[in-house]
This record gives C-alpha cells, sequence and structure tokens, in this order.
C-alpha cells in the first residue's frame, strides 16, 4: 500500500467541484454564494446544509457537521479517509494506487462470478421453467415489481447449470470455490443451489454478494431457506438485508426497523415502509449494532409476533442497550410475522402499529412478567429484581423513573427504596460538548476561530496577542489552526479540514453556522480579542480573589494582592 502525500491529497481534493459532488447525493439550490440542501445527517427539515464552491466545503447549520469533500463522502458512504480519497480520484480519473477495501474487493472476481449468477437466475425466473416459482410467488402476494425490485430470480432444477456456464468463463478455481456458489467433487463441478427461488443478498454498495434460495413447493425434508456459505465479503455476523435500498429513507426518517426475516423486509418496504432491514436469520450482533448505529438514530425491532421473535426482541435489545441505543419495539398479535401481518390486516394497520412502538422497558416489563404469577412474594420480588438490573442498562433519566413508578405500583414496592437499589449512574464525559447557546465569549471565539480560517493576519494578530481559548474545543482548534499555518504558510479551510477529527470539524460547523460575512473588520477582529482577554481576565480575578479570602498568611495575603493590582492594570490597558 503507497501513502500519499499530504500535497496528493490535497490536489485530489480539489480536482473535483464539492458542488457537483454533493448533488449526486442531493439536491441543491444556489443562494447567494452558496449552495443549499437539505441535510441528510440529521432530520431535517429546511435546507440547513450548506455547501461553498468558494471554500470546497460544506457544513450544516442545524447539527454542525462540517468537512470538505472526503468527509462529506465519509459520512455518507460511511467509508473510510482513503476510501473517499480514492473516489474522488476515480471521479477525476486521476490514477492513484491505493489498497482500501473496496478497492480490493472492487478486484475481486467473486462480484464478476456473482454478476454472472445474477443474470443467470433472473433470466430463469422468466422463461418456462419458472413458471411454477413465479405462481408460488404471485400466489404469496409478491407481485411481478416486486420480484423486478428484489431482484428475486430461480435456480433451475438441473444441477450442473450455472457450473457449466461459470467454467467456460475462465474464472480460477480457487475463486469459483471461494464464491460458494459451486461446489466440487470427484466428478466437478456441481451448483450449489438448485430447484430454488433465489433472493439475493447485497453488500452495502448493493453488489450481490450472497443468496437465499427457498423452496417453493411442499417437502417436508428439505430446509425452508438455504443460504450462500460465507466467504471475505460476506460475513454473516455483520449482513444487513436491504441495507443499501433503505439507507437513504434510513437517514432521512433517522430511523430504522429491523425485521426477522428478509421476506418481512420486502413485504414492508412494498406497502412503502422503505426504512427497514433484516439479519439473515442469525443473532444480533455487535457488528450489526455498529451498522445500525451508523444508519440512524431511533431503532424499532419489529420481529415475529410468536414466542420465538419475542425472545429474539429481548436478545437484540439488550445488545443495542449494551451500545448506548434504546429501541423502542413494535410487538404484532397472533404470532404473525409483518409479512403475514400486512396480508391479513392491511398495509393500514401495519404502519399505524409501526408508528405508535412501545418503550423498550414496557416490552421488558411484559417479557419478564409472562412466567410469573405477581400475587406470589418470590415472583413479586424477582420480578422487581430482574426490572432492576435491567433499568442499570437504561441512559434514559425518564424512562428510569416512569419504569420505576410502574414496577412499584405492580409490586407494592416503594419508589424510593427501588430507585436506592439502582446503581449508580456513571457520568459519561466523552460526548463531544454542542454549544447551542453561545455565551459571549464562545461567540467572540466562535468568530475569531472563523476569521482565523480564512485570513492569515487573524491567525498573526491571535499569535501576537498570545490570546488563550477558554474554551477547550475552540482551543485546540485555534492550535491545529496556527500549526497548520506555520508548516504551510497559508491558511486553507478546505484542505485543513482533511486533518481534523469529528469534534474540531463539528466546531468549525459552528463557526460556520454564525453566518458571518466573509470578510473581517479590524474593529471586529479587536472587539473579539478584548473580549476574550476580558473574560479571561475576569476568571483570574475571581480565583484570587477566593484564594484571597482563603489565605491567613499575611505576607502570602500582599502576594496575591499585588497580582491582583497587576490584573486590573491589564485589563484597563487592553482597552
Ligand atoms: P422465518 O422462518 O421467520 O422466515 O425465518 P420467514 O421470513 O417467515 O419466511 P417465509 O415467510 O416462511 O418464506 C426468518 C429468517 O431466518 C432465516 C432466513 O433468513 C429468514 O429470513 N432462515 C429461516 C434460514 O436461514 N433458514 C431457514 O430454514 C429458515
Ligand atoms: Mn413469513
Amino acid at each position: 500500500m503507497t501513502t500519499l502525500s499530504n500535497e496528493q491529497i490535497n490536489e485530489i481534493r480539489l480536482s473535483v467541484d464539492i458542488v457537483d459532488v454533493v448533488s449526486r447525493y442531493i439536491s441543491l439550490t444556489k443562494k447567494g454564494k452558496n449552495y443549499f440542501g437539505i441535510c441528510p445527517f440529521h432530520e431535517d427539515g429546511d435546507p440547513s446544509l450548506s455547501v461553498s464552491p468558494d471554500k470546497q466545503i460544506f457544513s450544516c447549520f442545524s447539527c454542525h457537521t462540517a468537512g470538505n469533500v472526503f468527509k462529506f463522502l465519509m459520512e455518507y458512504e460511511h467509508i473510510s479517509f482513503m476510501e473517499a480519497v480514492k473516489m474522488v480520484a476515480d471521479m477525476s480519473g486521476i490514477s492513484v494506487d491505493i489498497q482500501t477495501n473496496t478497492t480490493f474487493h472492487k478486484q475481486s472476481k467473486i462480484y464478476d462470478i456473482y454478476e454472472i449468477g445474477q443474470k443467470f437466475y433472473v433470466n430463469n425466473i422468466n422463461t418456462q421453467y419458472g413458471k411454477v416459482a413465479k405462481e408460488y410467488l404471485i400466489n404469496r402476494g409478491i407481485t411481478e415489481e416486486m420480484i423486478k425490485e428484489f431482484e428475486i430470480g430461480l435456480a433451475i432444477k438441473n444441477t450442473t447449470a450455472l457450473s457449466k456456464l461459470l467454467e467456460q468463463k475462465n474464472f480460477n478455481d480457487k475463486d469459483l470455490d471461494a464464491s460458494g456458489l459451486v461446489v466440487r467433487d470427484d466428478r466437478g463441478f456441481h451448483d450449489f443451489f438448485y430447484d430454488r427461488v433465489m433472493f439475493p443478498l447485497h453488500d452495502m454498495n448493493g453488489k450481490v454478494i450472497g443468496y437465499s434460495g427457498r423452496i417453493y413447493y411442499k417437502d417436508d425434508n428439505a430446509p425452508k431457506y438455504i443460504n450462500s456459505k460465507e466467504h471475505p465479503l460476506f460475513k454473516k455476523g455483520e449482513f444487513i438485508y436491504n441495507y443499501n435500498k433503505a439507507k437513504n429513507d434510513c437517514r432521512v426518517k433517522n430511523t430504522v426497523i429491523i425485521m426477522e426475516g428478509f421476506m418481512d423486509v420486502i413485504r414492508a418496504y412494498s406497502v412503502g415502509v422503505k426504512n427497514v432491514v433484516a439479519t439473515l436469520g442469525t443473532a444480533f450482533t455487535k457488528e450489526h449494532a455498529n451498522i445500525i448505529k451508523k444508519l440512524a438514530k431511533n431503532v424499532i425491532l419489529c420481529f415475529d409476533g410468536d414466542k420465538a421473535g419475542a425472545k429474539a426482541t429481548y436478545a437484540c435489545s439488550n445488545i443495542l442497550l449494551s451500545m448506548g441505543i434504546t429501541p423502542k419495539i413494535v410487538r404484532l398479535e397472533e404470532d404473525l410475522d409483518p409479512d403475514e401481518y400486512v396480508l391479513k390486516y392491511g398495509k393500514d394497520r401495519f404502519i399505524d402499529k409501526i408508528n405508535n412502538p412501545i418503550s423498550v422497558m414496557d416490552f421488558k416489563l411484559d417479557y419478564l412478567k409472562k412466567d410469573k404469577d405477581l400475587t406470589q412474594t418470590i415472583d413479586k420480588a424477582d420480578y422487581a429484581k430482574k426490572i432492576l438490573e435491567e433499568l442499570n442498562d437504561i441512559d434514559d433519566d425518564v424512562l428510569r423513573e416512569v419504569t420505576l413508578n410502574k414496577i412499584s405500583k405492580e409490586t407494592d414496592l416503594d419508589v424510593e427504596f427501588l430507585k436506592s437499589k439502582l446503581e449508580p449512574k456513571q457520568v459519561v464525559e466523552n460526548k463531544p460538548k454542542v454549544v447551542l447557546k453561545p455565551n459571549c465569549s464562545d461567540m467572540a471565539q466562535l468568530m475569531l476561530l472563523y476569521y482565523m480560517l480564512r485570513y492569515k493576519e487573524v491567525i498573526k494578530m491571535v499569535e501576537n496577542k498570545n490570546i488563550y481559548f477558554p474554551n477547550k474545543d475552540f482551543r485546540l482548534l485555534s492550535r491545529e489552526i496556527i500549526s497548520f499555518y506555520k508548516s504551510h504558510d497559508y491558511i486553507d479551510v478546505g484542505e485543513i479540514l482533511s486533518d481534523l477529527d469529528d469534534g474540531m470539524a463539528k466546531t468549525i460547523g459552528m463557526t460556520e453556522a454564525l453566518d458571518l460575512k466573509e470578510e473581517y473588520t479590524q474593529d471586529l477582529i479587536d472587539e473579539c480579542l478584548k473580549n476574550i482577554n476580558d473574560y479571561n481576565i475576569d476568571n483570574e480575578y475571581e480565583r484570587l480573589h477566593k484564594q484571597l479570602e482563603q489565605e491567613t498568611d499575611i505576607l502570602k495575603k500582599q502576594e496575591i494582592g499585588q497580582k491582583i493590582n497587576e490584573l486590573l492594570i491589564r485589563r484597563e490597558e487592553d482597552v
């Protein structure tokens, strides 16, 4: 793997116009010098995303996500920095020798093998061999349109049909083996799937990487579904069905609905509930949760209505909770799965269900109560203990309080007593702080940062006055700006963004959100500098005063008094 120099990366960045790239994903309208669109990184109604062709940056006035073209692609496509660099290079035909996962994957022959398989299967279902399979699908209420949309195909009875086709294409045996579409024995290759309706499984970029093959006539001995075996591009513990189709809707609604089966997903999608995904019948993993987390903030679990579905809901909720996600739950009546529910009760009632999920704690109360008799003391105690354990994993204060009140009523235990049994909640301090209503000094710091990111003269003024940014996040960014300037001898907000972490990029987003004039005036800068200095002096003054009050040693008292005097003089001079 070759590493690119900063200059090369910057050249690639400037080889495209960020406006063109963002327009591929979002529709933008020009207003003044900048372009505006609906921000894909939070639930947005008004167009809060601003894209600046001059600065080659984007920033959201509302959620403060900001960055250059690389950051936009990283966030939107969920790819790494180097993958974004590679993507931009590809757009402008610059050849770069970067080995990212995607380029590795792009070169993989397995994609080609699946592409041929996919064409073959889709073609089959539309021939005379596909008649029975089609009938089966149509009888299940899967229309021609859905068959097309989900690219459903057919593996025919002949057990060497695809093998023969693939053998003509000069793939090497290793790739054919790895794909899992063909199996080798002493007579040569034969097909892994035959006589099954084929549901393709797509990766996050929409490429086919596997299949689930369903039996389509009664056969008690055969498994209902057979899935592709794992290969380097297909890991069941990370696979999410319908990710690629659902991702935009999930982002826009900031909600993702998870189901148990992909048939459920197909049904929900076809009635317009499009922010829906499924795992592949395997247990929900932390890897799944990590991918889900990036899709949307709100997660709804809509699993099968039967006992197994409740159990899976419980297990999945716990994984999500352990990762800081508090899901909402939909439970369907009569043991129905979402597919059956829509067919039996219709789209509207289903959508109504989805729109009215219950809290995960309400679900758990029900779930843990199922095999208990709350008139019995033992069961009551057991139930209360279980719920308290569960509550320890809940971050949401309100949900904790509401639940405590509920179980207090159910078990006749005092709320305060129950509360005393909870583990004290740890305060997590690593969440990025976003100052929504900056105080006066915050505002001055942000304004200063805004102009430092544009004018080296302003950087010099900050340096000369030796300005200390009281806010830690702002201070970090100011240091980055100064060090960028020292090593480049110019400043460029679009370029510096390549090197900043999310926290600092957000701070830039906050400066952009102030919607300041492009040009600065010396008065304004002086005002900011003075404001920050005064703020620091006031803080220092207060600190010294406290010290003075607590000090008993007369000499030390004099020393502190002297310092206070110096401060006051400094403040006078600063005017
Ligand atoms: P279900 O048994 O709930 O399937 O399994 P379903 O979605 O209702 O399918 P239909 O309606 O009977 O056609 C849920 C998921 O478990 C996996 C599949 O991924 C399925 O989507 N599964 C199920 C298998 O992998 N193999 C099986 O034999 C059964
Ligand atoms: Mn089903």
